[in-house]
């Protein structure tokens, strides 16, 4: 344990640390000696939605989260919660400049909202626990989309029980496109060489159900499984065409850094970060990805007809997919050397606003302050470009993420040289323990004097113990 961690929590918090319990940390994790259920890797049925993408017909997309239960393992099935099918939910489509209506039913019996994570969008379309859907109800994110081709993704952003709703299944990815990356000559089929890839990993118990009961150390530190999951499925195969093959990387998990890479240490490019396509791909033999940050990346696999290889997580030595170069490429794709034009924004040469990441007695805290809906903690006006500083003062891992648009990285620890692979859009950054970074900033559309967005350590539960705050656009 850390000296730092130690001295801001509060006693009582500090001995359950010590003794790595207390405050729940109930049952024991028994993935590790369950039989796991072999699959083909499930790719997430595609939703395109309804009705033309204008303002009169907009594309509806029709999404029911619900109780289901899920085949993991073959001592049995597991309750989970889902969106449409029996764990996690559909992909969908959508393109820049079209209108969108995507209707979330609410057939739990509990409250929910439902986030859409990455969207440039009015701030009371934003599905944050602004726009709570109590449980019978349903509630629609009606925008335009207005962002360039990315990969986003939706889960609840209920106060307080998002960490809880995520773990048992509820998330799914969005996917955008536009008119530069219809002329990018990548892998765009889906599910044969442009692949999804919700990366997520569980605690179960003895009777083969989701365990979330993290103590207080797991809070602190990540409440980390021992199964791994891809889309739900574990350790599954994915039988590849021997070709360029493109990987949309989401770190689903609650609070679990991951570093990505092949088993046999080849390389591969990264292709896009957060909310965009890199200007052009950067070539990386690992990748490190903390929650809810994505990553597309192309690998090649052309000259690998008859091999296998896995795509790993290498800081718990885990296999996230089986990957069988088993078919010949039914058509080919050659990555591009440039991709984007990214808008690069000139910070001020002050910091604008400094967020400090804390702990004090069991909370935890943005500028010494725990969330609290009926506060909006910041103003920013529209148009302006700002730096924000955000220090992670913590023994511990944590990111930050803001709604709404998206940000670029201006420097890690005071050091301006930013890693090639995280100078694109970003809209989580990853801050390790003890060290701080710089952002920028513009709000560039949706003023609304009254519905906030918000801005959070992505850990989920930190979250959910105070970690976020609130802003304003005017
Ligand atoms: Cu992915 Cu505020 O959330
Ligand atoms: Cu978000
Ligand atoms: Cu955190």
């Amino acid at each position: 344990m850390e000296r730092r961690e130690f001295l801001t929590l509060s006693g009582a918090a500090a001995v359950a640390l010590l003794t790595g319990c207390g405050g729940g940390g109930g049952g024991n994790d028994a993935g590790s000696t369950l039989t796991p259920i072999a699959k083909s890797l499930p790719i997430p049925p595609s939703l395109t939605g309804t009705g033309a993408g204008t303002a009169s017909d907009p594309k509806v997309y029709e999404l029911r989260v619900q109780s289901s239960s899920h085949d993991f393992f073959h001592e049995g099935k597991t309750a989970t919660y889902a969106v449409n099918g029996t764990f996690l939910g559909p992909t969908l489509f959508l393109r820049d400049g079209e209108d969108v209506s995507i209707k979330y039913e609410n057939t739990l019996s509990e409250t929910i909202s439902m986030h859409g994570h990455g969207m440039h969008l009015p701030a009371n379309m934003d599905g944050s626990a602004w726009q709570n859907i109590a449980a019978g109800t349903t509630w629609s994110a009606k925008y335009t989309v207005n962002q360039k081709a990315c990969t986003n993704w939706y889960h609840p952003h209920t106060l307080k029980q998002t960490s809880e709703q995520v773990y048992k299944g509820i998330a799914g990815m969005i996917i955008i496109e536009d008119a530069e990356s219809d002329a990018l000559d990548l892998p765009k089929r889906y599910g044969i060489d442009d692949i999804p890839l919700v990366l997520q990993d569980r605690k179960f118990d003895n009777a083969v159900q989701l365990l979330y009961s993290p103590n207080m150390h797991e809070v602190m530190t990540g409440y980390i499984g021992d199964t791994f999951l891809a889309n739900g499925a574990i350790e599954p195969t994915f039988d590849a065409e021997a070709k360029e093959i493109r990987f949309r990387i989401l770190n689903g998990s609650n609070s679990s850094m991951y570093k990505i890479g092949f088993s046999d240490g080849r390389a591969f490019k990264q292709i896009a970060t957060d909310n965009a396509f890199l200007e052009s791909p950067v070539s990386m033999t690992s990748l490190v990805l903390s929650p809810a940050e994505r990553a597309e990346i192309v690998v090649d696999l052309s000259g690998d007809i008859g091999k296998s290889i896995e795509l790993k997580e290498f800081l718990y030595n885990k296999t996230f997919v089986k990957i069988n170069v088993s078919k010949s490429a039914s058509a080919t794709t050659t990555l591009p050397s440039a991709l984007t034009t990214l808008t690069r924004l000139v910070p001020p040469s002050t910091v604008t606003r400094t967020f400090t990441l804390e702990a004090s007695d069991g909370n935890f805290t943005i500028n010494n302050k725990v969330m609290d809906l009926n506060r909006i903690d910041e103003t920013v006006y529209l148009d302006d470009i700002e730096l924000w500083e955000i220090t992670n003062t913590m023994g511990v891992n944590h990111n930050f993420h803001m709604h709404g648009t998206h940000f670029q990285l201006i420097s890690r620890n005071g050091n301006t040289s930013i890693p090639a692979n995280e100078d694109g859009y970003k809209d989580t950054v990853w801050i390790p323990a003890d060290e701080s970074v710089q952002i920028v900033v513009k709000m560039t559309d949706y003023t609304d004097i009254t519905v906030p967005y918000m801005y959070h350590c992505h850990f989920l539960e930190h979250e959910d113990r105070g970690m976020m705050g609130q802003f304003i656009v005017r």
